[in-house]
């Protein structure tokens, strides 16, 4: 089967469509036929730190990291001999960044618990699309105390795979939206149901000042306690990632203690709410939005437009 594997690091260059192995299930794994897989952060590691090449592979990526792709969509084709969950033929999609990745591929192999049913009503291409940035936005809620109608909340980062999907999670709510992007991308935000869009980076959002009972932000960027001063007492600022993600936790262990306002970092639980979000797009209140579908053999320039962000909402592979 056809693999792309990633030889080293630099450019796009690195990347080679391979011929390998076709996998061979373990006794509690699918193997899975891709019919589509998407572009995450995960993916694209073509310029790590040297810190995270301590854990992935210092020259070039090693084991998993070799074949990166963690959402998948397609057809189990065979069963482990303990699985008891899925049949050859049944459609699944799931997130393999907690298990081996390898979505980038033909053929991948995955542990029953990291996949579910897929929803009956989408295509793969719209699955593909979901369990990563869906998961990211239902745990970002699920952080946060439970929201009213008519509640302040801000979107920061909302153009990406988890902004235009929290959209639909919190109209469901209720509560008044803000959502904050590049220009470009705020029509976007409005057809979706954002009720105030914000510029970035023309404006900030803490420098502005305007008070919120819940921010979820995609991309922390400004130092943890500037959004202490942009939560309403009891408010909840609830980060799934962005270069100061980290120090959002440092200070929360201290505020979350002695305040009302709350600071919170989201670890992702890879596929803990599939099901949720399958009863979701079944009853049409969830569906991702796409921003380009490339063939399987587009992956690099797939993964420059995602470095480049130019995309708005989630860029799909269609692998088979
Ligand atoms: N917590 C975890 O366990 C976990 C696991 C996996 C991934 N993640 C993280 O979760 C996030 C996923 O978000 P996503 O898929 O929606 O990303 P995305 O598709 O890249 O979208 C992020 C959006 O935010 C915009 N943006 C960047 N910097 C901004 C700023 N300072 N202010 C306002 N907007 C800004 C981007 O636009 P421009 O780039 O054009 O500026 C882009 O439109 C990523 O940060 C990823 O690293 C977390």
């Amino acid at each position: 089967m056809k693999a792309l594997v990633q030889t080293g690091y630099g450019s796009v260059d690195v990347l080679q469509y391979q011929e390998v192995d076709k996998p061979l299930p373990r006794s509690n794994e699918v193997l899975v036929k891709v019919c589509a897989t998407a572009i995450n952060d995960w993916d694209c590691v073509l310029k790590p730190s040297w810190f995270f090449r301590l854990f992935i592979g210092l020259l070039r990526p090693r084991g998993k990291f070799r074949t990166m792709g963690c959402d998948v969509a397609g057809v189990v084709e065979s069963v482990g001999k303990e699985v008891t969950g899925f049949t050859p033929g049944d459609a699944v999609y799931g997130d393999l960044s907690g298990y081996n990745f390898g979505g980038f591929a033909e053929y991948v192999c995955v542990s029953e618990k990291h996949v579910a049913p897929m929803p009956a009503n989408i295509s793969f291409e719209l699955a593909a699309a979901l369990p990563h940035a869906a998961e990211l936005a239902l745990q970002a809620i699920q952080a946060a105390p439970p929201l009213s109608a008519g509640q302040q909340v801000l979107v920061n980062g909302a153009g990406g795979g988890v902004g235009t999907l929290l959209i639909q999670l919190l109209k469901s709510r209720g509560v008044e939206t803000t959502g904050v992007d590049r220009p470009g991308k705020l029509p976007l935000l409005q057809s979706l149901g954002y009720d105030h869009v914000i510029e970035y980076p023309k404006e900030n959002i803490i420098r502005l000042g305007k008070p919120y009972d819940l921010i979820i932000d995609t991309k922390t960027s400004e130092p943890a306690r500037g959004y202490l001063h942009i939560l309403k007492p009891g408010g909840c600022y609830v980060t799934v990632g962005g270069d100061k993600a980290g120090w959002v936790f440092v200070l929360g262990l201290l505020i979350n203690r002695f305040t009302s306002r709350k600071l919170k970092l989201v670890a992702l639980k890879p596929n803990r709410n599939l099901a949720r979000i399958t009863e979701l797009v079944e009853a049409g209140e969830l569906q991702p939005t796409i921003d380009r579908v490339y063939p399987f053999s587009e992956i690099p320039s797939a993964l420059t437009r995602f470095e480049r962000a130019e995309h708005q909402g989630k860029i799909i592979i269609k692998v088979a």
